[in-house]
């Protein structure tokens, strides 16, 4: 080597690591990285984890977990995942891993965090399905409303996973089972109708209650009304508990029912088709049969409950939640007398409504083209029901 070589090799060892070490700190003093660092660790790893969580309970595998760590295999038959599938499966769960809600150990993956063990318990699957509804409706209609403004895209019931409603709606479950015991007879024959029964617990609660209920349970989706009905045979009740697809608007029934139920589903009606969705409930009482509503009302609401109204806001059915006051005057107006309002737990906004039917025939008007594209009613035909019963 010249020795005008030597003196550049020289000069470029001394050089190159203050040159890296003055673009190391340019990096580090970059204003943004504050910014990015607060936010992944305030707002981005939290959704990361609670939407790792959501699909791990959704898909079974924290309850697999809950039972005994297992491998990747068992996990993937348990899931069904095709051999060419198997390292997409490790790659979401070892981010699992990395996220912390998961631990791995010899080769088995197992819960780690807190959350995950307590969404693993059966007892919480009604939380573990509003976590999932949150980040799959929740969440969409806070990132989408601007552009679905400019778009004209509104939300359809299909955009909903009835299932996971049907779940998610149970964490409310010891209101409305506290308010169902309040106004069932657990004691003489009871014809109970349960319009949008979800996942048919409530209509369990009540045939358990009364030995002597029977019921008609229906739901607006297939897919809902179908598993209610798997359940009920589960449950060992489908000789008692009819369990069908319907729809309130054109449920076409002798005014035979004792007692109508509808829990959590006042607000799939738009505001101003609920009298006439009401007096259809009405109309199937039998003379001096009762209604029992429960919903949560807008008075004392959370933030969950604003993004629930934001989402109807943003759909071609339903509307916002009720105003217990407006939906007592409703109530009145579909004709029930004795309408109560009841709050089961002060400061909360889930209440219940009670009327009573007192067997005069229901006069309707035509319910309002839904824009749902689901239930077409022409006329009500509460007055002059067809001769179709339980
Ligand atoms: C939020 S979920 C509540 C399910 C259940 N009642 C509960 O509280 O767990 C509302 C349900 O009402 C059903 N629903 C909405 N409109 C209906 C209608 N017109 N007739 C029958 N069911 C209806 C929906 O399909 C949905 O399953």
């Amino acid at each position: 080597m010249d020795l005008l070589s030597l003196a550049r090799t020289v000069k470029h060892r001394v050089e190159a690591p203050l040159t890296e070490a003055l673009s190391l700190a340019r990096i580090a003093a970059d204003p943004r990285n504050p910014v990015l660092l607060t936010l992944s660790t305030a707002l981005v790893n939290p959704l990361y984890r609670a939407a790792f969580l959501a699909s791990a309970a959704g898909s079974g595998v924290l309850g697999c977990l809950a039972v005994r760590p297992c491998d990747l295999e068992s996990l993937a038959e348990y899931l069904e995942v095709p051999q060419e599938d198997r390292p997409r499966l490790r790659a979401w769960l070892d981010t699992g891993v990395r996220l912390g809600e998961l631990g791995t150990r010899e080769g088995c993956y197992r819960l780690r965090s807190p959350a995950a063990r307590l969404l693993a318990l059966p007892g919480n699957d009604a939380v573990a399905a509003t976590l999932e509804e949150i980040l799959r409706f929740h969440v969409p209609v806070l990132l989408d409303a601007p552009r679905m403004l400019t778009t004209g895209r509104r939300y359809s019931l299909a955009d909903q996973d009835g299932t996971v409603i049907a779940r998610s709606s149970l964490a409310l479950r010891a209101m409305v089972e506290a308010a169902l015991d309040r106004t069932l007879d657990r004691e003489g024959p009871v014809r109970l109708l349960e319009v949008g029964c979800g996942t048919g617990a409530y209509v369990r609660h009540a045939a358990e209650a009364n030995p002597r209920l029977t019921a008609l349970a229906v739901d607006l989706q297939e897919d809902v009304a179908a598993r209610a009905a798997d359940n009920m045979a589960a449950w060992g009740l489908a000789d008692r508990v009819e369990t069908r697809q319907g729809d309130l608007r054109t449920l076409d029934l002798q005014p035979q029912f004792d007692l109508v139920t509808l829990h959590n589903n006042i607000y799939y009606f738009p505001e101003e088709e609920r009298v006439q969705a009401l007096r259809r409930a009405r109309a199937l009482l039998a003379p001096g049969g009762r209604l029992l509503l429960t919903t949560s009302c807008r008075e004392g609401g959370n933030a969950g409950l604003d993004v629930l109204n934001l989402w109807f806001t943003y759909a071609d059915f339903g509307g916002p939640l009720p105003r217990a006051e407006e939906l007592t005057a409703q109530l009145e107006e579909a004709g029930f007398t004795d309408v109560r309002a009841t709050r089961l737990v002060p400061g909360q906004p889930f209440r219940a409504f009670t009327g009573t039917s007192d067997g005069t025939p229901v006069t309707d008007t035509p319910v309002t083209e839904a824009a749902d594209g689901i239930s077409r009613t022409t006329a009500a035909r509460a007055a002059a029901p067809s001769a179709q019963s339980l």
